[in-house]
């Protein structure tokens, strides 16, 4: 836990609540510069999927899917922002770094929403939270599993050349969760009290 952290005793009914609640409030994410090999095995993004599937989901529909690039696929996604550089003016090493923004992280894990903006059950906003959810249990099993991650997006998230060669029509890429081991300890960050977001009704 970072030396910041002051978390209180926390009410957990078991030895096993009161780890998982230290391990949720000191979850932090870790940019991909700070991730090295070896990347969450393909156990490991398994289990993070059963996670992610744990989010709250109204009538399960499943809004959302993952697309799991290691390796040689990591070479794909670098030609993909290569191609993304090329075609906003970058040359030479600014190329170059476009390319290694894609294979930093060992593993970079597709977001991609499947939003259908015509369920007359489940509207859109609802579907839209579920996606959240899912991410947000995806970068907390990662960590549970002593894995770094951090979910990002940017302008490459919206290139139509880039999202063509994740998604169908209708779906939309939110971005990516970069996953490694971490290079260090993490930074010590500090805790935003939860009073402000904490009123009774
Ligand atoms: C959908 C989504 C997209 C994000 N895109 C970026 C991004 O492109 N760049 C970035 O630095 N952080 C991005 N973030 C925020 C980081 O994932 C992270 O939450 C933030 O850096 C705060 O760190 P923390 O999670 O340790 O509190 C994004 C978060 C979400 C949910």
């Amino acid at each position: 836990m970072p030396a910041s952290m002051n978390i209180p005793p926390l009410p957990a009914a078991t030895p096993e609540g009161q780890a998982a609640m230290r391990l949720l409030l000191t979850r932090y994410s870790v940019s991909a510069k700070h991730l090295r090999e070896p990347g969450p095995p393909d156990e490991a993004i398994w289990a993070m999927g059963m996670a992610a599937l744990r989010a709250p989901d109204h009538e399960k529909r499943i809004p959302f899917r993952f697309v799991v690039a290691r390796g040689e696929a990591l070479e794909r996604l670098a030609d993909l922002f290569a191609d993304y550089g090329r075609r906003h003016g970058k040359a030479g090493a600014d190329l170059e770094r476009e390319r290694e923004k894609a294979m930093q992280a060992p593993v970079v894990v597709a977001v991609i929403a499947r939003i259908d903006p015509r369920d007359d059950v489940v509207p859109a906003h609802e579907q839209w939270t579920t996606v959240g959810g899912a991410i947000t249990n995806a970068v907390n099993a990662l960590h549970f599993m002593g894995y770094g991650a951090k979910m990002v997006a940017g302008n490459r998230a919206t290139d139509p050349a880039i999202v063509a060669a994740y998604c169908a029509a209708g779906e939309t890429l939110v971005g990516w969760i970069a996953a490694g081991t971490m290079d260090g300890p993490a930074k010590p960050r500090g805790e935003v009290d939860p009073g402000g977001i904490l009123k009774p009704f």
